[in-house]
């Protein structure tokens, strides 16, 4: 892959994103993470369905970078009103990334919420999605302005190249593996 981010149409069938959607909205019930504390989220080591979806997505993923990717975790959000994503980069875990956007309801339905990559705006169609290095390049949303009770479901998928300086990292399927990645990277990022 040699740019830092790519634009990909139709990764995800309609019928699997009425699925992912509907799962989430009847069963997360997390509120809030450091990043975006106006959202529900759920990592994918307390969700199978989840999990399954790095390996469901990988040949694709394999096909559209040209690389040779490990799955390391996934993870998704019900984003609500006021939402917003700082601009920010990501851990080593995020190296080769995908957010790709699920179902959504606006109650102003000509509204428009776009993933900027760096200064670029996308406004992401359904079942669309961005592949991006996202320890590289920063992305980040603008508030979401829309009136309860609208809401936006995006899901993440995280890989590092199995021939890249992260190669190392593991799946995070549970809490260890979690700490041990993010000691893993500690150790990197204090060695460069
Ligand atoms: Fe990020």
């Amino acid at each position: 892959m040699i740019d830092n981010f790519k634009y990909v149409k139709n990764f995800i069938g309609s019928d699997l994103i009425s699925y992912l959607s509907s799962w989430s909205l009847n069963t997360t019930d997390y509120i809030g993470d450091q990043q975006v504390p106006m959202s529900h989220f759920t990592h994918s080591k307390d969700a199978p369905l989840y999990h399954h979806l790095l390996w469901y997505l990988l040949p694709r993923m394999n096909k559209e970078t040209g690389l040779d990717l490990k799955p390391i975790f996934c993870y998704n959000r019900i984003y609500l009103p006021g939402a917003v994503l700082n601009k920010h980069k990501d851990r080593a875990m995020c190296e080769i990334s995908a957010s790709i956007t699920l179902e959504y309801y606006y109650k102003d339905n000509t509204y428009k919420w776009p993933l900027c990559m760096g200064d670029k705006p996308f406004i992401i169609k359904k079942g669309d999605g961005i592949i991006y290095k996202g320890a590289d390049i920063d992305h980040w949303r603008p508030v979401f302005i829309q009136e309860s009770p609208s809401w936006h479901h995006q899901v993440f998928v995280f890989y590092v190249d199995k021939n890249g300086p992260f190669k190392d990292l593991k799946e995070e399927i549970n809490n260890d593996i979690v700490d041990e990645n993010r000691a893993f990277q500690d150790k990197y990022i204090n060695c460069n």
